[in-house]
């Protein structure tokens, strides 16, 4: 983030200049508090004569509202009160954030009528507020008047009106650091891959360190020893070496197992000899949104300081194009032992998570482990982009996914395993080879890394669609979504602390 607005929380007051924000339900209906601020009828002027009904996220802006000393009015629709989850408040704080102009204070009235906004829900929306707030813009050295007036309203002071300022400043540390671990995700997806090789990105998960999460940086000698045969060739055909890194936050009981993530981290995916068309190749620059978001989830959970031990794995690579790159038929021995006769150097993401899921299974025997990565092109044709692919040996598992992707609008759809996809990867040259056939591709992609979990709880999210290129929301304008964080954030609450 370049720079954020503040954010702080007071008592219901009387908003008397600056940018004053509103919250309408359905049919224009306002809370109380809403309507002293401009008085009952003013405000039911405004409604009637625009066509502005309260839809949940729509907004209607009006300036120096007669008999105020306000420079603008906002109005933001909360549709049906009593329907509102955690994402919508997102929602509606993003809304919001995009229309206080170039107001130096904005005051919030987070009221409803006939609803208790709590704490939670005016965190949720501060945090809205926050990442629609994000913008990648470290690169333009002539800002225009768009990057200009974006900073000016990131430099505004917000003050959310509350009911009780204390319960929502405690969960707005929560939140804070959900938008740090989100920031840091879009950031690492991003950044271009000249800037951001895999040594590059091992350098930015050192920096967990002053979060007091345990860093442990694998290259390739060590990675030869431990015998990622599989890892290793996807990065040979690269002038720049791999990593593997290892981060530990110890927040649960010292003897607990740790639950872990394990992400996909091709900081350039040209398919290798195998090599991609040319149109839309620049957009691989984010094919390791996986490791991204296993990153920006550790550095969350460890700076809200979660009662939990985690561990998260993330596996660095470039995927390249050279005279000593893996080619279409090579066999290659994983950690695992079992052996993967290469058909298309394109379908390298399984090969990475194939050493990184083994390893983490071997040395941390953890509850369960999650996996995110950028896979499939296939996972897009079935899903569209506003889904992540689900794949799970685990029901347990695969239900508190979904429920935390209901609650955090980061929604997961499971699809099917079984029998009749694993024998497609069969192959007479070796244990297995790396592509199927035509159809199911997003499927054979995920039993290719069944077969590297053991009987370990695991469940594969496929995040092609939904880590990078999603349409604008209201709570991201950036290329990068930074879809995972939220999500998995909410899994571990939810399910596994304390
Ligand atoms: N990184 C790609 C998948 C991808 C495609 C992610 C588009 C985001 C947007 C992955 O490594 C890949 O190339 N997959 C191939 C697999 C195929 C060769 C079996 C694909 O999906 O075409
Ligand atoms: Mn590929
Ligand atoms: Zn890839």
């Amino acid at each position: 983030m370049s720079k954020r607005p503040s954010i702080s929380f007071a008592k219901f007051a009387a908003v008397e200049n600056g940018t004053a924000i509103l919250l309408l339900a359905a049919e224009g209906k306002a809370a109380q508090e809403a309507e002293s601020v401009v008085g009952q009828a003013l405000l039911s002027r405004i409604i009637d004569v625009s066509d502005f009904k309260g839809k949940l996220a729509a907004s209607l802006s009006t300036l120096a509202p007669a008999g105020t000393e306000l420079d603008r009015l906002v109005l933001v629709g909360a549709g049906d009160p009593a329907r509102l989850k955690a994402d919508d408040w997102l929602k509606l704080g993003g809304s919001a954030f995009a229309k206080i102009g170039k107001a130096k204070h904005v005051s919030v009235v987070l009221a409803l009528p006939d609803t208790d906004v709590t704490g939670e829900n005016a965190a949720d929306f501060a945090l809205g507020m926050l990442l629609r707030a994000y913008t990648f813009d470290k690169y333009k050295t002539k800002k225009g008047r768009s990057d200009e007036e974006r900073e000016e309203k990131s430099s505004a002071r917000i003050t959310l009106l509350v009911a009780d300022p204390q319960a929502a400043k405690k969960a707005f540390a929560n939140a804070e650091a959900v938008a740090e671990g989100v920031v840091l995700a879009r950031d690492l997806v991003n950044e271009p891959a000249n800037i951001l090789g895999p040594v590059e990105f091992a350098e930015r998960i050192e920096e967990l360190k002053k979060l007091d999460v345990k860093v442990e940086i694998l290259d390739p000698k060590d990675m030869k020893k431990l015998g990622m045969g599989s890892l290793l060739g996807v990065a040979q055909g690269s002038v720049r070496p791999a990593r593997l890194a290892i981060m530990e936050w110890q927040g649960g009981k010292g003897k607990d197992a740790p639950i872990a993530f394990v992400g996909k981290g091709v900081v350039f995916d040209s398919g290798g000899v195998s090599i991609k068309p040319a149109a839309g190749m620049d957009e691989m620059k984010g094919d390791m949104g996986g490791a991204a978001a296993v990153t920006g989830l550790l550095h969350t959970l460890a700076s809200r300081k979660a009662k939990v031990n985690v561990v998260g794995i993330v596996g660095l690579v470039e995927n390249m194009v050279d005279g000593n790159a893996q080619r279409p038929g090579d066999i290659v021995t994983s950690m695992s032992g079992q052996t993967i006769e290469v058909l298309n150097t394109d379908a390298e993401g399984r090969l990475v998570l194939a050493d990184a899921l083994y390893y983490c299974n071997e040395r941390f025997q953890p509850k369960f482990m999650v996996n995110l990565a950028t896979l499939t092109g296939a996972i897009m044709v079935a899903l569209g982009q506003s889904h992540a692919g689900l794949f799970s040996n685990d029901d347990t598992l695969a239900a508190q996914l979904f429920d935390a992707g209901q609650a955090t609008g980061e929604k997961v759809w499971r699809m099917p395993l079984g029998a009749e996809y694993d024998k497609l990867i069969d192959t007479k040259n070796a244990d297995m080879k790396n592509i199927g056939t035509r159809f199911g591709g997003a499927i054979i992609a995920a039993q290719f890394l069944k077969r590297f979990v053991g009987d370990t709880a695991w469940a594969h999210l496929d995040i092609a669609g939904t880590a990078m290129g999603t349409p604008a929301s209201e709570y991201n304008q950036s290329w990068a979504s930074g879809f995972g964080v939220r999500l998995l954030d909410r899994l571990v609450q939810d399910n596994f602390e304390g």
